[in-house]
């Protein structure tokens, strides 16, 4: 369901960092330098195949991520803010301070520039919200010398798109220290990138009741989510409290569907309540008949239908991306550049971690760590395919494959659940443990001890050093949206994402009031504050032709420390209610 780019178009960025000093070049004759394989990939990834040589006139928009002065210091920078009890706790960062941080060198920059230069690279464009990175473009044949490789072209097997990727590349040994990751080279995320939801049109009427109705064990609506967590109906009051949701491979909002949404469900709310819409990278809104995307009208239908009174901001992503990675990493450079980012974001998308490398999954999760440092909650929901894929039940593999980013320590992931009384963890919630990220140290009291209980029985399907996921879980299945004027159920954790991200939002609402400031990344607080989750302690998570992992006492790796109650959020983060 994705799209590959072959010859993305140059984002034009006007916050310029550096103005580079490329007048070094043709003092001296450019030098053979001594090249070293930076990144390698060992195999193609699982949904793609080889489909020949790339055209060797293609022209490619590369970008190459320099090394960040201070991630490290970012890093503390964050934990210091984030971490309740600590004196700084809420401290939020401001965007030049994020910037200091996170930007290369000017050294970096000059050094990197002029091996470009030496190879009559022109259009070195080095503006970006972080300042740190270079972009530029180049034909294949071009590309192919600069980084002594050779590029070919891979072709989706589920989606037949052609995507231009090498195996492996080479920098000049003298640079190795400024760059951290070129792209789009061995990453190859960008075509499998899914929205998890799945849909059957069906109508019956909702019951209203004080208590849980007991329908709500098999539809799920606003309703029932109120009564199950505490939510309050009560409208926000801070304006300046918002809520982003990033909408990506064109899937579009629609204002119709909402309308009837809040006709049919919110009759408390007017009607005529509605979101903010942003663009970037081409993106676009379009309305009507079969524009609609089931993903775009769940993730604002269950935040502005819940969030009442916080205004909601769908944020389209178009196709135009510089990031060749679909816009994960434009549309949080995007909020990161604003001076009043949004204090939560909700992204239901997700793939599979393997596809994309290291350094760069790094680099995207280093982003995520500047927006938490901004003070924003990123929520995501974990994935829907249990243990074995990020998005499609898969029975013949024999290692779990985590998704991104629910692998970053800095987003929290949110698992599914589904019925009441009690509350289950739902099959398709995907869990599990990172290959890339390592188990931050807020984890250990909780994963350890689930690690420990489960012994050795999976034992070489999936890393335990890694970072363990989802960190919470809500609501998963059955979910009531309208889609194209027609009531659709969805099964998915991107219901789940939506639904925790508005108890975020409507508890930084409270914050707001009383003058404080807004959670932030989140995990450290949720991590201490246990008592906020009703724990899930049934249902399992199946793939790999296995029956995954438990829903245990405590964290597990399918509803991670349980579903939220309200009350309880509240009042762990420092506000009685008194209401
Ligand atoms: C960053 O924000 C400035 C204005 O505040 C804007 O001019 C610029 O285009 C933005 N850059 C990006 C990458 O969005
Ligand atoms: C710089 O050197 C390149 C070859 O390395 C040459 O093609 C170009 O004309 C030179 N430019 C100037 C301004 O001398
Ligand atoms: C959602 O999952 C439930 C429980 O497995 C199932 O009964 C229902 O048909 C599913 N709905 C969709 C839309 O796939
Ligand atoms: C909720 O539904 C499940 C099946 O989906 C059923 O096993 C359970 O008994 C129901 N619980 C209640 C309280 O109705
Ligand atoms: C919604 O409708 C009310 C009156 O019915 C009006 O006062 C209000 O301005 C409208 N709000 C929006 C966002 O259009
Ligand atoms: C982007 O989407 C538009 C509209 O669907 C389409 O016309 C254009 O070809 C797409 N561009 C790329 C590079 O995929
Ligand atoms: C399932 O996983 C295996 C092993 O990773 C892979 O070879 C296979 O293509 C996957 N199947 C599907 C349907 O994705
Ligand atoms: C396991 O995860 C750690 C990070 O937590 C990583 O450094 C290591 O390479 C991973 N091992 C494998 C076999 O993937
Ligand atoms: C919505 O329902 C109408 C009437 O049942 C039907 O004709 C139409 O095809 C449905 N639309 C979608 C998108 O399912
Ligand atoms: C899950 O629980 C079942 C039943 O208690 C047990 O047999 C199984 O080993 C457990 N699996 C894991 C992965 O913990």
């Amino acid at each position: 369901m994705g799209q590959s780019r072959l010859l993305p178009s140059l984002l034009l960025v006007t916050f310029v960092a550096y103005v580079l000093p490329l007048a070094a070049g043709n003092d001296s004759l450019p030098q053979r330098r001594s090249m070293a394989i930076h990144e390698k990939r060992t195999n193609i990834p699982r949904h793609y195949a080889r489909a020949g040589d790339a055209d060797l006139d293609a022209v490619m928009k590369f970008r190459i991520g320099l090394k960040s002065r201070d991630v490290t210091g970012l890093e503390k920078a964050l934990y210091d803010v984030s971490v309740p009890g600590s004196p700084n706790y809420g401290q939020h960062l401001t965007a030049n301070e994020v910037r200091n941080y996170m930007s290369a060198s000017a050294e970096s920059m000059s050094a990197v520039a002029e091996w470009l230069s030496e190879h009559e690279i022109t259009d070195i464009d080095p503006s970006s919200t972080a300042g740190n990175w270079l972009s530029f473009s180049a034909p294949v044949s071009k590309a192919n010398e600069l980084f002594d490789t050779t590029f070919h072209s891979f072709v989706h097997k589920r989606t037949n798109e052609v995507t231009i990727r090498t195996l492996e590349y080479s920098i000049p040994r003298d640079l190795a220290h400024h760059i951290a990751v070129v792209h789009p080279t061995v990453s190859f995320g960008t075509s499998s990138v899914r929205s998890s939801v799945s849909s059957i049109a069906r109508s019956d009427v909702q019951a209203r009741d004080e208590t849980i109705d007991p329908s709500c064990n098999n539809t799920i609506t606003p309703k029932c989510l109120q009564d199950l967590y505490g939510i309050p109906t009560t409208p926000a009051t801070q304006s300046s409290n918002q809520i982003a949701v990033p909408g990506l491979i064109d899937f579009f909002a629609q204002f119709s569907d909402l309308k009837s949404f809040l006709e049919e469900f919110r009759p408390d709310i007017p009607s005529n309540t509605t979101f903010a819409v942003e663009t970037l990278d081409e993106g676009r809104n379009l309305q009507g008949p079969d524009k609609g995307a089931t993903e775009a009208n769940l993730d604002i239908q269950y935040t502005v239908g819940l969030a009442t009174g916080v205004p909601v901001t769908f944020v389209s992503v178009g196709n135009d991306t510089t990031d060749g990675a679909l816009g994960f990493l434009d549309v949080v450079e995007y909020l990161l550049n604003k001076t009043s980012p949004p204090q939560v974001m909700s992204m239901s998308y997700a793939f599979d971690e393997a596809n994309i490398s290291p350094a760069l999954a790094q680099r995207i999760c280093d982003t995520y760590m500047a927006l938490g440092a901004r003070g924003v909650t990123l929520v995501f929901g974990s994935g829907d395919a249990g243990v074995g894929d990020a998005l499609f039940q898969n029975d013949t593999c024999f290692e779990f494959n985590p998704p991104f980013p629910g692998g970053c320590p800095f987003i929290t992931s949110v698992g599914g659940t589904t019925n009441i009384n009690p509350e289950v963890a739902a099959q398709l919630s995907t869990g599990g443990f990172s290959n890339v990220f390592p188990r931050p140290a807020y984890q250990d009291p909780f994963v350890l001890p689930y690690l420990d209980a489960l012994g050795n029985i999976y034992e070489g399907r999936f890393n335990a050093s890694g970072r363990g996921y989802p960190d919470v879980a809500a609501q998963a299945l059955n979910v009531k949206i309208i889609n194209n004027g027609n009531e659709t159920f969805i099964n998915g954790t991107s219901a789940s994402g939506p639904i925790f991200a508005s108890m975020v939002a409507l508890v930084n609402d409270r914050l707001a009031q009383a003058g404080k400031p807004p959670l932030g990344f989140l995990n450290p607080f949720l991590y201490s504050h246990p008592e906020i989750f009703t724990d899930i302690t049934s249902g399992n998570n199946p793939g790999c032709g296995t029956p995954g992992f438990n829903a245990t006492e405590g964290w597990d790796p399918i509803s991670g420390l349980g579903t939220p109650q309200f009350a309880k959020l509240l009042a762990a983060a420092g506000i009685s209610d008194e209401a």
